[in-house]
């Protein structure tokens, strides 16, 4: 019987004080395995305690990494790692661990691991970070969800490669698998996010020589050698900008702290667009009691325009807004798990061709409802907070994969939440409807 946790939410209150954002996601996942490359510790500051963290610290290990976590300070020591097939487990517990393939790569030369859904991962494929791992010599070999990797004797030579999609996983994988490549690799095309700088951030501490990273065009001197080396995380922009959509929903006063605006300049704007009125510091923004909402259009586009992450969130706080609001996700078009559990609770959204149409405001109900990925359960939290009565979210693991001691932290901000785990059977299909391969 599979152990099921659950949020529960007593909708109504408002939200006020302080919230502090921790390290990003979606740079850790990354910087764990960018910090095997080096044969000697590396630390990193600043680590969300999340659930895709423990995953990553059990694949580590099991390869012969001694890791230490404690108090936020991450210290990876893989001078011992093995290079040992990874078929299933922890593997298949977050996408995210197809930054191994372009580590060990760079590191042992070869690479097994299991992919859940192999290179077509469902509505998340890795057939540009294939691409790019054969345009610098590897040879890769799949039979249904099991991805070998393996280069020549002369291991992998640097080359010119343009991305035919923008893709952050791809770029920091080709990324990883070129810093010690023989010669030079350019990335035209590249993906832009602030956790593609943070990863050539640590790299080069530990030696590497990457240049533009941040730009769409990356450059990389493929070295000998990394070595050890400290980093600290940048803020997670994605965690902020969810605390921001609380916030603005049912916040009388909220101060999320930590936060680079810089990073969350177009979620800011439509924010504005929104009629949201913020106060921005240097590193934390203040949000107070909000007035009217406006109703907005919302696409999503690669950095630096809005998040894929943050049209979730958006959308529960959208339900407040006056006026029919349109939302395309132009990254994820699947990414619409959250509609039919919005809908559950009374909210005025459907599904029309590619967009999510909302007609605010909403008057929204708590009931039972079901997180089918990490940023639609964000999405049904906000949607809870707002609700009136209890909303009970199922499969809540998917939240706290993501986010550092939610619960924790709504409750300091005087959220009426709860956590509860208990014996329960896999939802059945048919609940989890269109169920987006989760991260
Ligand atoms: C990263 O996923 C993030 N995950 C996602 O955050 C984020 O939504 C996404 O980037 C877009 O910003 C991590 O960083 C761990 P992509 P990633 O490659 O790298 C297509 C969260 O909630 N594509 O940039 O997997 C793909 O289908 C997660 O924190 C290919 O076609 O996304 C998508 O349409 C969810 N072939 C587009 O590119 C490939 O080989 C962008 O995807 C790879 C991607």
């Amino acid at each position: 019987m599979k152990r099921m946790k659950k949020i529960i939410i007593r909708g109504g209150r408002p939200l006020s004080g302080e919230v502090t954002v921790n390290g990003a996601k979606n740079s850790i996942v990354a910087l764990m395995p960018a910090a095997i490359l080096a044969d000697a510790p590396v630390i990193l500051g600043g680590v969300p305690d999340i659930l895709d963290v423990r995953s990553l610290i059990e694949i580590l290990e099991s390869m012969g990494s001694v890791v230490k976590f404690e108090n936020n300070v991450l210290v990876i020591d893989s001078s011992k790692l093995k290079s040992i097939p990874m078929l299933n487990g922890k593997i298949n517990s977050l996408r995210a661990s197809y930054y191994l393939m372009g580590a060990l790569l760079s590191k042992f030369g070869e690479v097994v691991v299991g992919l859940p859904g192999g290179c077509n991962l469902g509505p998340r494929p890795i057939d540009l970070h294939v691409k790019g791992f054969e345009a610098l010599g590897a040879r890769v070999f799949h039979e249904k969800e099991v991805v070998c990797l393996q280069t020549g004797p002369e291991g992998l030579k640097g080359n010119h490669i343009f991305m035919d999609t923008v893709s952050v996983g791809a770029t920091i994988n080709i990324i990883l698998a070129a810093v010690k490549a023989t010669g030079k690799t350019v990335i035209e095309n590249a993906a832009r996010e602030p956790e593609i700088i943070d990863v050539a951030t640590l790299l080069n501490n530990m030696g590497a020589k990457i240049r533009g990273a941040g730009t769409n065009e990356i450059h990389i001197e493929g070295v000998e050698q990394l070595s050890e080396a400290r980093h600290f995380l940048i803020p997670d922009r994605i965690e902020a900008g969810t605390y921001l959509a609380m916030a603005a929903a049912v916040g009388e006063g909220v101060t999320v702290k930590n936060v680079l605006y810089e990073h969350l300049e177009s979620y800011l704007l439509k924010l504005e667009e929104m009629n949201v009125k913020v106060t921005i510091s240097e590193n934390s923004i203040f949000v107070p009691a909000q007035g009217k909402l406006k109703t907005i259009n919302v696409k999503t586009s690669p950095y630096p325009g809005l998040a894929t992450d943050l049209q979730q969130p958006m959308t529960s706080l959208l339900l407040k807004s006056h006026g029919k609001a349109e939302l395309v996700d132009m990254i994820y078009e699947g990414r619409i798990g959250h509609v039919s559990e919005l809908q559950k609770m009374g909210a005025n959204i459907s599904i029309d061709k590619n967009k999510i149409v909302i007609e605010a405001p909403n008057k929204l109900k708590g009931t039972e409802v079901f997180a089918s990925d990490l940023r639609a359960g964000a999405s049904l939290v906000i949607a809870g907070l707002m609700a009136d009565g209890v909303t009970t979210i199922r499969n809540a693991k998917f939240i706290l994969r993501g986010y550092d001691r939610m619960i924790e932290k709504l409750t300091q901000l005087g959220a009426d939440i709860s956590l509860i785990e208990m014996d329960n059977e896999e939802p059945k299909i048919e609940e989890r409807g269109k169920q987006w391969l989760t991260i």
